[in-house]
């Protein structure tokens, strides 16, 4: 696997490949990778012959009292499992790569798929999101982009964004991943106590009962909060799905089906 933190010395390696009839697909990550980053992995591999993965934790979507500071980060084990992954390459940038000159101004806007749902509790969130995609696309040049429907809002927003631009890159959703018990894969499970993970594990549990037309989505929110939940942000229905975020201590989880 190449490792790249130079996006002139990324943007090298992927003109050769592409020079060479070969289809290039990105996923970009905030790292900390579990078995749900790998499937986007085994997901992209079916769309190219090459694949590249981004570890980089953006500062412009986390808003100054989220966990920016904390989010989990291990790059060489992260390394490790990309390249166990058969991955191609993995660019790792730093913020002077991505924001060159401090310039943390986006290039584009999130359009209307960004309204309401995650929007209404971090209004920094698909601002931040839309830059650095953008601006990591720039980069890689992809034909093909594989984003996790965990972040169904993320997946909506960014599609609308490389339409809107015109981008030559097909976005892909790649289905959620979940442990046993039905409980999303996401860096933030690393945050969460014994007791924690148990409670946790009822998320799905009521989103999927919403889905069955037992309760609706204000029961929901009450019964996760029966649940131990601390707090629910949202239970709501759009794109065809049930989607919700809650809290768990100072832990924010979110899922749909
Ligand atoms: O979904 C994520 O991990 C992040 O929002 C992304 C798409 C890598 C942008 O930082």
């Amino acid at each position: 696997m190449h490792r790249f933190s130079v996006k002139d010395d990324l943007q090298a390696q992927v003109a050769a490949w592409k020079a060479a009839g070969e289809k290039v697909a990105f996923v970009p990550t905030m790292g900390a990778l579990h078995e749900g980053h790998l499937s986007l992995v085994a997901l992209a591999r079916t769309h190219a012959q090459r694949v590249v993965v981004s570890v980089y934790v953006n500062p412009t979507q986390f808003a100054p009292h989220e966990d920016f500071d904390s989010y989990p980060r291990d790059v060489n084990g992260d390394a490790a499992k990309l390249a166990s992954a058969g991955v191609d390459a993995l660019y790792t940038p730093d913020a002077a790569q991505m924001y060159p000159g401090g310039d943390m101004q986006s290039p584009v806007q999130a359009g209307t798929a960004a309204a309401g749902l995650e929007t209404d509790f971090r209004p920094h969130f698909f601002e931040g999101v839309v830059n650095v995609v953008y601006r990591l696309f720039d980069h890689v040049k992809p034909d093909v982009a594989v984003f996790g429907e965990k972040d169904f809002q993320q997946l909506q927003v960014i599609s609308e964004m490389v339409a809107a631009q015109s981008l030559p890159i097909t976005i892909v959703g790649a289905p959620i991943a979940r442990d046993p018990s039905g409980l999303a894969l996401s860096s933030r499970n690393a945050y969460l106590s014994e007791d924690e993970l148990v409670v946790a594990r009822q998320l799905n549990v009521i989103l999927r009962r919403v889905a069955s037309g037992d309760i609706d989505e204000a029961q929901a929110s009450e019964a996760l909060i029966e649940a131990g939940f601390a707090k629910v942000d949202y239970v709501a229905q759009r794109w065809g799905r049930v989607l919700g975020a809650a809290w768990l201590g100072k832990t924010r989880l979110i899922d749909n089906l």
